[in-house]
């Protein structure tokens, strides 16, 4: 056993914004310290599991919201990796903060910026206003980071296709190294969906359009549009013959290329080998067994050799570049992807398959025609 990724969950966030379906705690200062040494004893159990760590994901929650003392903690003794990143929300991001992720060895930052439209922050709920997006970049960009990530959001109740026009020329004007749109996505009933159901019904209606003028903004830029909804700058040589950097979120193209993960974290998902398991998302559980030197509470699934190669035609396809043809034959349906390829929505390469450019705005829907 031996994943190369590693995903490291921090659930606090200073309040909880409307739309967020992800394991989180708001407040417990605390208990942040508590946590710290929770998370870095289930790490010390299955760091067997590990092998030559690639990549560190810090996620959220919100991780720059963590405890100064304990954040350091946690990632002096997290392994080395050649990408580390940490998510942040940009109202937590001050210039110490900055200092104290690239002092400890973080070289990736994923800011939350959503939007930039005041009046749909407050849809979603968010602290932080389109200001402290920017501040919140510089600083980071001030404290030696040449590596930032942009999350935005589209389908915002109230959003018309004018806002996501400007929300993709404030992000572009701050030029990040890579970016990343996603649909909204509202879970049935939440309080959110209550309170916007008509309007999140109209915003379904124009999520195909929305996704078109992203790809179109987006690559228009110079970015790669790389997975469905990721966006990385291309760069050339520098001036000096420097080789390119491959900005691609690697952490996540980890995922993509359904490769063996470790989560450690109230309610993180590992995969390696045939096994997946999922910390429960109780917090309370998960600090009494690792107060006691065991596991925490999980749910396990048993994978079969079909199952995983299923995911990782089905990730692999989110893809600009082919599923080689040895991972995506057993899964694939010849009668539909001869159909397909008739159809112009997916393309036979000498190395393998893949969606073409307007397969892969139809995603999901060609995906599964392709499947077996
Ligand atoms: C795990 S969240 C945490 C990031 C950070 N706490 C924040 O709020 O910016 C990572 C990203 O997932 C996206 N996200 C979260 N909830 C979403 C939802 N319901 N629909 C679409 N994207 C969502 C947001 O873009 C967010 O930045
Ligand atoms: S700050 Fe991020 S993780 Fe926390 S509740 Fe809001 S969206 Fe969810």
């Amino acid at each position: 056993m031996s994943a190369r990724h590693l995903y490291v969950h921090l659930p606090f966030c200073s309040h909880r914004c409307g739309y967020c379906d992800f394991v989180t705690a708001v407040g417990k200062i605390d208990e942040h310290g508590g946590y710290a040494e929770a998370l870095l004893a289930e790490l010390a159990l299955e760091s067997g599991k590990l092998g030559e760590v690639e990549t560190v994901f810090i996620g959220g929650g919100t991780p720059t919201y963590f405890e100064p003392g304990a954040l350091r903690r946690v990632l002096a003794l997290l392994p080395n990796a050649r990408e580390v990143t940490v998510e942040a929300n940009p109202e937590t991001v001050t210039s110490e903060v900055a200092a104290l992720l690239r002092e400890a060895g973080v070289n990736r930052v994923s800011l939350g910026a959503q939007t930039f439209e005041p009046r749909l922050l407050e849809v979603l709920e968010r602290v932080a206003g389109p200001d402290d997006v920017r501040a919140a970049f510089y600083r980071l960009r001030d404290a030696g980071f040449d590596n930032i990530s942009l999350d935005l959001i589209y389908g915002i109740p109230g959003q018309s296709a004018a806002d996501l026009e400007r929300d993709l020329a404030s992000a572009l004007a701050l030029d990040p190294e890579h970016l990343s749109a996603y649909e909204l996505e509202a879970k049935p009933g939440t309080r959110f969906t209550h309170a916007h159901g008509a309007e999140l019904k109209r915003q379904a209606d124009q999520m195909e359009s929305y996704f078109e003028l992203v790809v179109e903004r987006l690559t228009g830029a110079g970015y790669r549009w790389y997975e469905t909804a990721n966006f990385a700058r291309v760069e050339g040589a520098g001036d000096e013959g420097d080789v390119p950097r491959d900005l691609r979120a690697h952490h996540n193209l980890g995922y993509w290329l359904a490769r063996d993960y470790l989560g450690v974290g109230v309610g993180a998902v590992s995969t390696i080998e045939h096994r997946r398991w999922r910390n429960l998302p109780s917090l309370a559980g998960y600090l009494k067994a690792l107060g006691n030197g065991e596991a925490p509470p999980r749910e396990v699934e048993d994978l079969d050799q079909a199952t995983r190669a299923l995911e990782r035609v089905m990730l692999g396809l989110r893809l600009d570049e082919p599923v080689p043809w040895v991972e995506a034959e057993a899964a694939i349906d010849p009668a539909g992807l001869d159909r397909l390829v008739r159809l112009g929505l997916v393309e036979r390469t000498a190395d393998g398959v893949t969606l073409s450019r307007r397969g892969r705005f139809i995603g999901d829907a060609v995906t599964a025609d392709l499947l077996t």
